[in-house]
């Protein structure tokens, strides 16, 4: 894995999920750790793991969508490390009870979703670039999704503020470039997760099956799929990366009709 000895990270949306993927993979790179997100128990758990790999970690309960309390994770984080080298913004999802076809979407569910995916995670970009700029760099990791470069039935106001996040990280990391911020985003295919199981492709197991056949590496990611993916654009290695963003989703992205093609091709040169 990388270097990240001496830095410190956070990591919003630690607790469950991805964030725990990511968590764990800054710790084994060597990363101190700062575990935000709103339920303080899972934190806790996530934060024993962490030092148990020898490094240090603090939690930090803070729910995103509330300015103060981003102000409130940056000044804990700074207390602890006295600097931010890197701060993935994963907290987000699409709660089962705001899905639904576009015809009956109603603008409060509108901007619960994208509230959330889009304006504050955003607002904690910003909030982490100020104290980078102060520091001279630091780097910049906003969770997207596949679902931000496809049409997406049942959750298109998740979709489209993943495509406003991604689009995001390009004009921070053209703003922020010459403070030495490098800003990049990972879009990850599907994920079993509490959130990707209750809403949406994998919430019925003949979803599952029909997902994984559309994957060209015939399974799922997991959440240290994508860890580690976040522990190499924190580290210095990936110093010449910014304004990307980079999908890690097992070959999911090439179109269905494409891959029934090509798989049919194949079974064809097997003979
Ligand atoms: N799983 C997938 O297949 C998949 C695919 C593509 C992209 N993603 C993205 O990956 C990220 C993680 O998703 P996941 O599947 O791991 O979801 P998850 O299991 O539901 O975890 C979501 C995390 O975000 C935190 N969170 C939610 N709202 C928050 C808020 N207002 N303030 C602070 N923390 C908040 C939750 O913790 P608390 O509830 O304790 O706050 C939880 O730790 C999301 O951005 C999601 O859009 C997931």
């Amino acid at each position: 894995m990388f270097n990240l000895k001496g830095k410190a990270v956070v990591v919003t949306g630690a607790g469950r999920g991805i964030g725990t993927g990511i968590s764990r993979a800054m710790a084994k790179c060597g990363a101190d750790v700062v575990l935000a997100g709103r339920s303080a128990a899972p934190l806790e758990v996530m934060a024993n793991e962490v030092r148990s790999l020898g490094v240090r970690a603090i939690t930090v309960p803070t729910d995103i969508t509330d300015p103060t309390q981003i102000d409130a994770l940056v000044g804990a984080a700074l207390a602890e490390f006295g600097r931010i080298d890197a701060w993935v913004n994963n907290a987000g999802s699409a709660n089962a009870a705001d899905v639904g076809p576009l015809i009956d979407l109603t603008s409060d569910r509108f901007d619960n979703v994208v509230d959330l995916n889009l304006k504050w995670t955003f607002f904690c970009a910003q909030a982490a670039a100020r104290v980078m700029i102060a520091q001279g760099g630091g780097s910049i990791i906003n969770i997207s999704s596949r679902s931000g470069s496809q049409p997406n039935p049942m959750t298109g106001q998740y979709g489209a503020a993943k495509a406003g996040i991604e689009n995001l990280t390009a004009t921070m990391a053209v703003e922020w470039g010459h403070h030495g911020i490098r800003v990049n985003a990972i879009a990850p295919g599907l994920v079993p997760t509490e959130d990707s199981l209750t809403t949406g492709s994998m919430s019925k197991p003949s979803r599952v099956a029909r997902q994984i056949e559309s994957v060209p590496l015939r399974r799922l990611g997991t959440v240290d799929d994508i860890g580690a993916a976040c522990a190499f654009l924190a580290s210095d290695e990936a110093g010449w990366i910014t304004g990307e963003t980079i999908q890690i989703t097992g070959g999911s992205r090439i179109p269905v009709g494409y891959l029934t093609y090509m798989h049919k091709i194949t079974e064809e040169l097997k003979g």
